[in-house]
């Protein structure tokens, strides 16, 4: 059952002298339950595309087109204050970078009793109580001492773990987490993802999980959607993914993820992990590089539906979907 749809999403930014279009026609649902992983490289539009789904994009950037549709509303046709009712309550944003996202001047108590207090009708007490259930929840031994801790006196992991407290602090039906764990370590990587797998699998909240680490991917994606260059380059649920990758570019993608039986001395870049050949295929690695001409002549072709649920975005003139 959908719980959320994205339809044609389209974004620009605007300077005085031209337009960007930094998202082009994005469409994409969300199920009850499910969890779907927006990946792409950095500047493909995951935190855009997410960001103007709740009204939060950068002065600059304007939505030009298409709809946000969330229990019969668009979202997109809501005015901030409407926004605000939905954004933390049924809608929660986890930012990768917990130290933007949290008052360093206000103890982390005091921020989870307030997104608390405008939300929810509570007295003093029973908002001081909620919060240190929260905190509990999120994995903290000493609630109380956190709750009376400034974010500075917080490691990174715990502060994602206060985040993910004030996150799902009112039970939303929907937790739209970019890259909330890029910046920590790979063991409090794993617990963070795992408490809030353990909240989905408890709750039956969705979560749209942004990340460019197909790795992740694979342990806690239902569905996958690929984005590159603002666009939607691939997109099938999990399973199917990695078992038959089409598009060159997710292919790159996957063959970036380390993998134990080959050592490397240092880390492949999707460029590094995809052939001359691909990238030629899929001629989507310089897109900067084409001539105006080449880019109207190699602009990309609507998705294509190679097996049941499975998209794939072909860039060449004229897709050879039989050779798949
Ligand atoms: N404030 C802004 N003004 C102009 N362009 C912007 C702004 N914010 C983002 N963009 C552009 O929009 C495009 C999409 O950016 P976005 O932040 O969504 O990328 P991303 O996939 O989230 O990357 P990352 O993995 O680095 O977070 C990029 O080309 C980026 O340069
Ligand atoms: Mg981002």
């Amino acid at each position: 059952m959908i719980l959320l749809e994205v339809r044609n999403l389209k974004v620009a930014f605007k300077s005085e002298k031209e337009e960007f279009i930094a998202i082009d026609d994005v469409s994409f649902s969300i199920d009850k339950r499910e969890t779907v992983a927006l990946i792409g490289e950095s500047g493909s539009g995951k935190s855009i595309t997410s960001l103007s789904m709740l009204g939060l994009l950068p002065r600059n950037g304007q939505v030009i087109g298409g709809h946000v549709f969330y229990e019969d509303k668009d979202l997109l046709l809501l005015d901030q204050k409407e926004l605000q009712q939905i954004r933390g309550k049924k809608i929660s944003m986890i930012f990768q970078d917990a130290s933007i996202s949290l008052n360093p001047s206000m103890k982390i108590g005091k921020q989870i009793t307030e997104g608390l207090a405008y939300h929810r009708m509570m007295n003093r007490e029973e908002l001081k109580c909620e919060a240190l259930r929260l905190l509990t929840k999120v994995g903290f031994h000493k609630p109380t001492e956190v709750f009376n801790q400034y974010p500075g006196q917080l490691s990174g992991g715990m502060k994602q773990r206060a985040l993910i407290a004030m996150a799902i602090s009112c039970n939303p039906q929907l937790i739209i987490a970019d890259e909330p764990t890029t910046a920590l370590d790979v063991t409090t990587q794993k617990q963070i993802l795992d408490l809030m797998n353990d909240y989905k699998q408890t709750t039956g909240t969705s979560i749209l999980f942004i990340t460019h680490d197909f790795g992740l991917v694979a342990e806690y994606a239902d569905r996958v959607i690929v984005m590159f260059g603002g666009k939607i380059v691939e997109t099938a649920d999990v399973f199917t993914l990695f078992k038959n990758p089409v598009h060159p570019y997710t292919k790159g993608l996957m063959n970036s993820i380390p993998k134990i039986e080959e050592p490397r001395d240092h880390l492949l870049t999707i460029r590094d992990a995809v052939s001359e050949e691909a990238a030629y295929e899929g001629r989507i690695f310089a897109p900067e590089t084409f001539s105006a001409d080449e880019k109207v002549y190699h602009s990309p072709s609507t998705l294509i539906e190679v097996e049941p649920g499975h998209h794939v975005r072909f860039f060449t003139e004229s897709p050879e979907v039989s050779n798949i």
